[in-house]
């Protein structure tokens, strides 16, 4: 966005109807911090467009941020921001760009003119993508009043913010690990980062914030001690659990959270009743919906929307991404299934390709070493072995042969195979296409095929077989000398 542009408002609730909340009063807004470089993730790739179960990290917290239903949402970046906010435009996002990083403190005061003064503010950060619903709300609450901050107790704090409290318990201030002292370094409770405080607040303190400390950076949460520096009071609350905060600065990190977040989703699948042969091995980028009685074996992967019917079996080590399965279907060992529709009762695999556009009417078999793509296989018709099928209508009944192929590309264009019901292919065939088999037909094994079959009739187009008596066979040439 340049100068002078309108941030995007969200839904309803811009204008004026409701609050956050339900309370009609108060006006949420969320500032995400995205600006950091990443260094340690020794990538090209920004750190926040690093895939967390398929997606960018960021989205991550932009879902989490949105399921607030805040008023607008900022997105502060800096490193990469053109591929950031590229990645992200489906987003209804008011993109702030950070020209230099000098500080979490300077992030979100670079978005703060975009801010309305009555708002409460949220600020998160884009490499912390675990973060909980119910953790934001405790803490959006927390912050009607004054600034409120998460922490968390976690086993080594080194490297965070530590949280310096007073006798009686409240919150005095936030020393950077590389500014603390050795008894404050001995401190478990940490600043998670994540915050919330009414603009007023934070349009009050931020400017006041300096830079004179260990890595002469604007630090946000020095707006907390400028804060209690006032008489004000800073609450605070508790994050779930460690992993819920956990920030992701390097590949082990992000390994770290996607386990926990892979973890989490086949305890979900579980809950539901699924059957996994090992929790720890499915993984789920994208969303996949179960019925009743389903089995899942070892190593699958699930891409973007997946759905298997009741009674559906995954074998081992497939890969199923945009794929719908009727119930009652089994998918053998090595699959690989992509954009296609199984109906129910369908045996595939082991070692089938399922490309886009494939298609199985009820009770279909494709066997191993099978390539199907842009294909309607008909009801109980059976694809068994070492074909490739493309470009294909095919009704019902039918039965190809090992080693059948479809041309369907001549070198600049595609052309279909049309195969009736009941068509018998026999193995090693070559159907060129255009073609059209009728119902019925049959085509001898090992054919070229490449004009119509009609309806019962048989095709047969290979060299006719001669068997040659008293023939001699070769015999090993004799040295010269
Ligand atoms: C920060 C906190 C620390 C806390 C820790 C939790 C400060 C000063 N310190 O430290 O108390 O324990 O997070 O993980 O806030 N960013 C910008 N612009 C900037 C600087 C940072 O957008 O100018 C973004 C980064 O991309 C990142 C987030 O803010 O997403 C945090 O920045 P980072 O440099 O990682 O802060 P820490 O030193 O980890
Ligand atoms: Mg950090």
């Amino acid at each position: 966005m340049g100068p002078g542009d309108v941030p995007p408002r969200l839904s309803a609730q811009a204008a004026g109807q409701q609050g956050y909340f339900g309370d009609s009063n108060m006006q949420l807004e969320v500032i995400i911090l995205a600006a950091g470089q990443g260094t340690r993730m020794k990538s090209k790739l920004p750190k926040v467009l690093h895939p967390l179960a398929g997606r960018p990290m960021l989205e991550h917290v932009i879902q989490a941020a949105l399921g607030l239903e805040p008023t607008a949402l900022h997105v502060v970046i800096g490193h990469g921001f053109e591929a950031v906010a590229t990645a992200l435009a489906a987003y209804p996002v008011n993109w702030v760009v950070q020209a230099q990083q000098l500080g979490t403190g300077h992030g979100v005061l670079q978005a703060l003119p975009a801010v309305a003064e009555d708002s409460t503010v949220l600020v998160l950060y884009g490499d912390v993508p675990l973060i909980g619903h119910d953790t934001l709300r405790s803490l959006v609450t927390l912050a009607a009043e004054g600034p409120a901050l998460l922490t968390a107790e976690v086993a080594r704090p080194a490297g965070y913010g530590r949280i310096l409290r007073d006798d009686f318990g409240a919150l005095v201030a936030v020393v950077e690990h590389r500014d603390a002292s050795a008894a404050q370094r001995a401190i478990h409770e940490i600043n998670t980062g994540l915050l919330a405080a009414p603009a007023r607040d934070l349009l009050a303190y931020l400017p006041r914030v300096g830079n004179e400390n260990a890595q002469g950076e604007y630090y946000l949460p020095d707006v907390l001690s400028l804060a209690v520096a006032e008489g004000r009071a800073v609450a605070t609350c508790r994050a779930d659990s460690e992993m819920e905060v956990l920030g992701v600065n390097d590949q082990q990190q992000l390994n770290q959270v996607e386990r926990e977040y892979q973890r989490r989703q086949a305890e979900a699948l579980m809950r539901a009743g699924v059957a996994l042969a090992d929790a720890g091995r499915i993984d789920i980028r994208g969303t996949l919906r179960c019925g009743v009685d389903v089995r899942i074996d070892v190593n699958v992967v699930f891409e973007g929307e997946v759905s298997l019917g009741d009674d559906v079996v995954i074998g081992p080590n497939c890969v199923l991404r945009d794929v719908t399965v009727a119930a009652g279907t089994t998918v053998h060992a090595m699959s690989h299934l992509q954009e296609a529709e199984i109906g129910p009762g369908c045996s595939v695999g082991p070692f089938a390709r399922l490309r886009p556009g494939t298609r199985l009417a009820a009770r279909a078999r494709v066997g191993n070493f099978v390539e199907t793509k842009n294909a309607d296989i008909g009801q109980g018709s059976k694809v068994n072995h070492l074909t490739y099928i493309g470009d294909c209508d095919m009704g019902p009944g039918v039965n190809i042969g090992a080693g059948t192929i479809t041309c369907n590309y001549d070198g600049v264009n595609k052309h279909r195979t049309d195969i009736g019901a009941g068509v018998f292919v026999g193995s090693n065939s070559t159907l060129v296409a255009p073609l059209r088999i009728g119902d019925g037909g049959f085509v001898a094994a090992g054919s070229t095929v490449t004009r119509a079959v009609d309806q019962d009739e048989l095709a047969v187009s290979r060299a006719r077989q001669r068997n040659i008596q008293g023939w001699r066979r070769p015999g090993k040439k004799q040295a010269e000398d």
